[in-house]
C-alpha cells in the first residue's frame, strides 16, 4: 500500500455521519460557502435520528407558561448535578431559535389550534423550578425524528453538501504532529478506498445502542466514532452513564415513546396499580427515565410483574380514546398493531427498560471543539476535530438524559460546531501534509480482515458481548457484577482478535462493515465496564446496590478512559454557568 495508490478527495470539512447533527452542521457549511462531505455507512434519511419520536424541547411557551431558565433548572436536575452548567445554559437558551429555525426549513410540527407549534409534556419537566409539570416538548405527531431528518437532507441537497452515501469511516487521518485530517473511508458497494483528506473533521456518529441485546437503537448504532476517537487518542468520557428508556416493547425493545405517558398514558403493574405513585408521587409517570426504569425493574423483581413469567409491566393508553392516539401516536399505534398485534386504543402495551441512549461519549467543548486534559490542564481543544450528537458528550446530560433533550442537543450543537469551524477556516486556510503511517495503519485496520482460514464467527462474538453487557452492566449494578463484565468483555475482545469472516453470502463488504463495527462495539463496551467499575457511587442512571447514595463530596467529577493501558482519568464538573448563578446539587426528588 503506498497513499499514492489510494484515490485522495479534498475538502474543507469532512462530517463523519449524516444524522440530524451532522446534516445541521453540514448545512450551516455549505450555506457559508465550505466546501462539505459528509460520510455516512446508510443513506442519509436512514440514521438514526429518523428514529426519534416524541419531540425537541424548547421553552416556547405555546401551550404553558416557560421559559429558558426552568428547561435549564429541569435539565441539571435530571442529570444529577453531573451536566456542566454553562453548556446546559447555552442549549437551553438556543433551543427556541433552534426551533423556529427548523420550522423555516419546512418541519412539520404538529399545530395547536391557534397555529402555535404544538408541545407536550415530557419527563422530568416543571415550571418554576420544581413546580407544576410543563409543557416543553416539540413534536410532529410521534415522528419528530423523521420529520427534522428529511428536512435537513433536503436542505443540504439545496446547498450542494457533498455526501459520500453508503461508505465506511474505518479510522482517522493525522499528520506529524498528530492533527486529524479527515478519514479513510471505503465504498461499502464496491470495496473502492477513499482517503478524505480535510482542515477540519467533525465526528457526529450518534450512540453504541448495539451494546446491548435490548435496545431501541438501529442496527447502525454501533459507537464507530467514539472508537475512532478512542483509537486516536483521545478520551471517552463518562461512559459509565447508559441511559434505558422505560418503555421498550417487553422482549423486543422497540420505542414506546415517552410522549406515551406525556399525553396521559401511564404504567400498571400486574394488581392493575398505578406504580409510579409509590416512587414519584408527584410526577408519577412523568419522573425522569432513570427513576421510571427503576421503579419498573423493581416491581418485575419483587414478583409484581405481568403476563405469565411476570417479567414486564403494562403501559395503557385506551382511556385517550382512539382520536388522541390517531392525531398524536400513530406510529406506535402502528407498531403495536404490526408487531403486537395489539391495538392500544383497546389494550395496555407490555413495556419493559430497554437500552436507549449513550449519555458519555467524545469529550469536547460548546464550540463542539473536542477537548482532552494536557498536562496540568483538566481540558485543551484539539486543532481542527470536532464532535457532535450523541458519540460527543458536552456534557449537558450528565448522568441522565431527559426524554427531548436529545434531538435539542444535535441541533443546537451541530450548528454551534459548524459556526466555529467557519471561524477556524477562516485562520486555517490550507492543507497540512498527510503523515503516511496514519494510511497505512487505518488500511491495515480494513484489511486485517482479508485473512483467511479457521477463526469464530463475528456474529457469535457480538451475540456474547451484547449479552455480557446486558447481564453485567444493566439498570442495577453491584462491584462483583461489574467486575465480572470487565472479566468477560476483556476475553469476548481476546477472541475477536482470532475471528475471522465468512464470504458465503457473497456480501463481502457488508461483512466486513459488521467485523469492523464489532471491534468498534468491543473499544466502546471496555470503556463502559471499566468506567462503570471505577464509580462507587449512585448517580442518574449509573445505580449502585452497594453504594445506593449520590456522593457529591468524592464524584462530582467527570471520569475519562483512555484504551491505552485501559486507564481512567477524572476531570471536575463545570457548575459555573454563563451569566446566571448556578444550581448547587440539591436531593432530587420527583
Ligand atoms: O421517548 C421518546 O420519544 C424518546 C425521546 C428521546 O429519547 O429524547
Amino acid at each position: 500500500m503506498t497513499i499514492n495508490s489510494i484515490q485522495t478527495r479534498r475538502f474543507d470539512t469532512l462530517i463523519i455521519g449524516a444524522g440530524g447533527g451532522g446534516l445541521r452542521a453540514a448545512l450551516q457549511l455549505a450555506e457559508a460557502d465550505a466546501s462539505v462531505a459528509v460520510v455516512s455507512k446508510v443513506f442519509p434519511t436512514r440514521s438514526h435520528t429518523v428514529a426519534a419520536q416524541g419531540g425537541m424541547n424548547a421553552a416556547l411557551a405555546n401551550v404553558l407558561p416557560d421559559n429558558w431558565h426552568w428547561h435549564m433548572f429541569d435539565t441539571v436536575k435530571g442529570s444529577d448535578y453531573l451536566g456542566d452548567q454553562d453548556a446546559i445554559e447555552y442549549m437551553c437558551r438556543a433551543a427556541p431559535k433552534v426551533v423556529y429555525e427548523l420550522e423555516h426549513f419546512g418541519v412539520p410540527f404538529s399545530r395547536l389550534d391557534n397555529g402555535r407549534i404544538y408541545q407536550r409534556p415530557f419527563g422530568g419537566q416543571s415550571q418554576n423550578f420544581g413546580g407544576e409539570q410543563a409543557a416543553r416538548t416539540c413534536a410532529a405527531a410521534d415522528r419528530t425524528g423523521h420529520a427534522i431528518l428529511h428536512s435537513l437532507y433536503q436542505q443540504n441537497i439545496r446547498a450542494r453538501t457533498h455526501f459520500f452515501d453508503e461508505y465506511f469511516a474505518v479510522d482517522l487521518l493525522k499528520d506529524d504532529e498528530g492533527n486529524v485530517l479527515g478519514a479513510f473511508v471505503f465504498d461499502i458497494h464496491t470495496g473502492e478506498e477513499i482517503i478524505i483528506e480535510a482542515k477540519t473533521t467533525l465526528i457526529a456518529t450518534g450512540g453504541a445502542g448495539q451494546l446491548f441485546r435490548t435496545t431501541t437503537n438501529a442496527l447502525i448504532n454501533t459507537g464507530d466514532g467514539m472508537a475512532m476517537a478512542l483509537r486516536a487518542g483521545v478520551p471517552l468520557q463518562d461512559m459509565e452513564f447508559f441511559q434505558f428508556h422505560p418503555t421498550g416493547i417487553a422482549g423486543r425493545g422497540m420505542l414506546i415513546t415517552e410522549g406515551a405517558r406525556g399525553e396521559g398514558g401511564y404504567l400498571v403493574n400486574a394488581m392493575g396499580e398505578r406504580l409510579m405513585e409509590r416512587y414519584a408521587p408527584k410526577a408519577k409517570d412523568l419522573a425522569s427515565r432513570d427513576v421510571v426504569s427503576r421503579a419498573i425493574y423493581t416491581e418485575v423483581k419483587e414478583g409484581r410483574g405481568c403476563g405469565p413469567n411476570k417479567d414486564h409491566v403494562m403501559l395503557k393508553l385506551d382511556h385517550l380514546g382512539e382520536d388522541v392516539l390517531q392525531k398524536r401516536l400513530p406510529g406506535i399505534r402502528q407498531t403495536c398493531i404490526t408487531f403486537l398485534g395489539i391495538d392500544p386504543a383497546e389494550q395496555a402495551i407490555p413495556v419493559y427498560p430497554t437500552a436507549h441512549y449513550t449519555m458519555g461519549g467524545i469529550p469536547t467543548d460548546r464550540y463542539g471543539q473536542v477537548v482532552v486534559p494536557v498536562k496540568d490542564t483538566p481540558e485543551e481543544p484539539v486543532n481542527g476535530l470536532y464532535a457532535a450528537g450523541e458519540c460527543a458528550c458536552v456534557s449537558v446530560h450528565g448522568a441522565n438524559r431527559l426524554g427531548g433533550n436529545s434531538l435539542l442537543d444535535i441541533l443546537v450543537f451541530g450548528r454551534s460546531a459548524a459556526n466555529h469551524i467557519i471561524g477556524y477556516l477562516k485562520e486555517n486556510r490550507y492543507h497540512r501534509p498527510m503523515n503516511e503511517a496514519s494510511v497505512e495503519k487505518a488500511w491495515q485496520r480494513l484489511h486485517r480482515w482479508d485473512k483467511t482460514g479457521e477463526g469464530e464467527s463475528v456474529e457469535r462474538i457480538r451475540a456474547d458481548l451484547k449479552k455480557s453487557m446486558e447481564d453485567n452492566c444493566g439498570v442495577f449494578r453491584t462491584q462483583e457484577v461489574l467486575d465480572n463484565g470487565i472479566k468477560e468483555v476483556s476475553a469476548i475482545a481476546e477472541r475477536l482478535k482470532e475471528a475471522r469472516i465468512s464470504d458465503h453470502t457473497g456480501m463481502f463488504n457488508t461483512a466486513r462493515v459488521e467485523a469492523l463495527e464489532l471491534e468498534n462495539l468491543m473499544d466502546v463496551a471496555l470503556a463502559t465496564v471499566y468506567s462503570a467499575s471505577a464509580r462507587t457511587e449512585s448517580r442518574g442512571a449509573h445505580s449502585r446496590i452497594d453504594y445506593p447514595e449520590r456522593d457529591d463530596k468524592n464524584w462530582m467529577k467527570h471520569s475519562l478512559y483512555s484504551s491505552e493501558g485501559r486507564k481512567l482519568d477524572y476531570k471536575p464538573v463545570r457548575t459555573k454557568p454563563m451569566s446566571v448563578t448556578s444550581f448547587p446539587p440539591r436531593p432530587r426528588v420527583y
